[in-house]
């Protein structure tokens, strides 16, 4: 969560940091600022609530620089006020900071600098860092005071410090992703990459415990434990500008599910190798865990189902921010499968860090694969959905299916058969990726967009499906969205059901189709309105979403009509699908 943009270099400062800035706007949008320094060594700043997307050069109102930061806010501590935007100054006005993480000690770090005689201007734990560098540079060079400063601070986070008459840029990583992009005489540090991707794509990945220090646009690596030299690789990385771009569509997220039918084929592309010796560790483990967290978490859910109906495995799925309380059955013997898109997930990282403390084995499928759960993992499936932007995850989802899939196949010790099914799938989404299908899901979008509650029923691998789709609608559309496991209906949730009560009912072509559809009819006879998803129309249904008959595979092609119903429902009610409200794409706070 938050984004951060450095830059220093020949060319406009302001603008680069702008630019960066709104390809970060994912990971949060509530309010946004720059600090530059000017060429006499002046900082100057501006802050704003609201988004960075509609924020023009003009509005910065900040001269030319050749150095400056970048911040965009997800809230943590404090309200969404300007005071509370970054960047912070420090007390006396000569340290100025970005943040993305959280200082966990920050109420005791306070009290100490206010007994110092420290003023806070906001509520958050980001001045703090700024005052207690302030504190340390009394004594101490820039460099050495941000770095004793890091070592006092707890939680997970990064920073990017400039100081008023230096010429450097410093910054730190504890926990929060931060990457160095080079081009000949400039320098970018920013939380990811499409933040400088138009300029160059030669990086330098910081670690957790390192901090750099830009001058004279070149950047150097220090330990943050002792302060010493560290080498890191420069590295060449594969993604291109027009990949992070939305092109003709209205949303990233109308693109990214459009773009499924490829997504889903691209997925099945795994190493073979690494897919049996995999498949032989998760039949030769004890006590195993699938960890993710919202729809990775479901993606879990759904490796459960997978895992025992093809692989004939038992593995525990549980949400990251749960996994704690697992832990203690960990052994050497178990094994570790996360599930995450962004691959900086606090949670998903917490859970991985006790696994390993525990000498188990971690194996990530994951999108964005130099993430921080990528350098953590033992063994790493890529699902190769590409740059995923739109908040809600859609393409990301499904190739996670894909890939969970597989290796349930492989551990059936029939990789060649998943695969084949799986690229038949893809192949069949294109009768759902489709302006006609569409139009009839803006139909029912609008039959469903003044209801204040929607259920979803599954049974078997559609329950997972259900989790999933009750986040989808949830976030992009603001109705109350929940699922069941359907034979759970006549033990609590039937009672909801009133006159013209919406339900979706994911339905397959499976031994759970006869079951589910009785479900149907129980919610039918209380008055409820069945929309029904499913390769066939049953009388029950009062709307029906048709969707190939993909057999046992029902999960990957269920999704897709509730992603269009969802993304519909968002666009006829005004929300911007890209950014609902209250999220951040990146989630690296717990
Ligand atoms: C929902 C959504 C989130 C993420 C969750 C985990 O559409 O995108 O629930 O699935 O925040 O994120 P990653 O996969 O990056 O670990």
């Amino acid at each position: 969560m938050c984004g951060i943009v450095a830059y220093q270099g020949p060319h406009d400062a302001r603008q680069r940091i702008l630019e960066g800035l709104k390809y970060l706007e994912y990971r949060g949008y509530d309010s946004w600022g720059i600090a530059v320094r000017s060429e006499t060594g002046v900082l100057n700043r501006v802050r704003n609530t609201g988004e960075i997307g509609s924020v023009s050069m003009a509005d910065l109102k900040l001269s030319q620089a050749r150095d400056g930061i970048g911040h965009t806010r997800w809230a943590t501590h404090g309200g969404v006020t300007v005071k509370n935007a970054h960047p912070h100054f420090s007390m006396n006005k000569k340290v100025v900071l970005v943040q993305n993480g959280i200082v966990e000690n920050y109420g005791a770090l306070k009290k100490n600098l206010e007994k110092k005689g420290y003023v806070f201007l906001s509520e958050t734990d980001t001045e703090v860092i700024a005052n207690t560098i302030e504190e340390y540079r009394k004594k101490h060079p820039l460099k050495e005071a941000v770095r004793r400063t890091m070592k006092d601070l707890e939680g997970r986070n990064a920073i990017v410090v400039m100081e008023q008459g230096s010429q450097e840029i410093i910054a730190a990583r504890n926990g929060s992703p931060l990457i160095v992009g080079v081009a000949p005489h400039e320098v970018f540090i920013a939380s990811d990459i499409p933040a400088f991707i138009a300029y160059t794509n030669t990086v330098y990945y910081l670690d957790d415990g390192q901090m750099v220090c830009v001058k004279d646009a070149r950047p150097e690596f220090f330990s943050l434990s002792n302060g010493s030299h560290v080498a890191r690789r420069k590295i060449t990385v594969d993604i291109k500008a027009k990949d992070a771009e939305k092109g003709d569509y209205a949303h990233y997220m109308i693109k990214e599910i459009m773009e499924q039918k490829e997504t889903t084929r691209r997925a099945v592309e795994q190493d073979e190798q690494q897919l049996k010796k995999v498949a032989d560790m998760i039949d030769h483990a004890y006590g195993s865990f699938l960890v993710g967290c919202g729809s990775a978490a479901a993606v879990c859910k759904l490796g459960e189902y997978v895992f025992a109906k093809i692989g004939n495995r038992h593995i525990n799925a549980v949400e990251a921010s749960e996994f704690k309380h697992f832990s203690g059955f960990l052994t050497p013997r178990s094994l570790m499968i996360v599930v995450s898109q962004s691959g900086e997930t606090a949670d998903v990282i917490e859970a991985i860090e006790t696994a390993k403390k525990k000498k188990v084995k971690v194996i990530g499928i994951l999108n964005n694969t130099s993430s921080t759960i990528a350098r953590l993992a033992d063994y790493v499936f890529p699902i190769h959905a590409g740059p995923e932007r739109a908040v809600a995850s859609t393409k990301a989802v499904t190739a996670q299916y894909a890939v969970m899939t597989l290796l349930a196949y492989a551990v059936r010790g029939d990789i060649a058969e998943g695969k084949r099914l799986l690229v038949e799938v893809a192949g069949q989404m294109n009768d759902l990726l489709n302006p006609r299908y569409g139009q009839y899901v803006k139909k029912i979008a609008k039959m469903l967009v003044r209801q204040e509650h929607v259920y979803i029923l599954g049974r078997g691998v559609n329950v997972p499906i259900a989790k999933e789709s009750s986040i989808k609608l949830q976030e992009i559309s603001y109705i109350h969205a929940e699922s069941f496991a359907a034979g759970e209906l006549k033990h609590g949730p039937l009672a909801l059901i009133t006159k013209k009560t919406p339900v979706i009912v994911l339905t397959g072509n499976d031994g759970d189709t006869i079951d589910i559809i009785s479900n149907a009819k129980e919610v039918q006879a209380r008055g409820g309105v069945i929309i029904g998803i499913g390769p066939h129309k049953h009388e029950v249904f009062d709307y029906w979403l048709h969707v190939p008959d993909v057999g046992e595979l029902s999960y990957m092609v269920n999704v897709l009509p509730i992603q269009l119903l969802a993304y519909n429902l968002g666009i006829l009610k005004g929300n911007n699908p890209d950014k609902p409200r209250n999220l951040a794409k990146s989630v690296t706070v717990k």
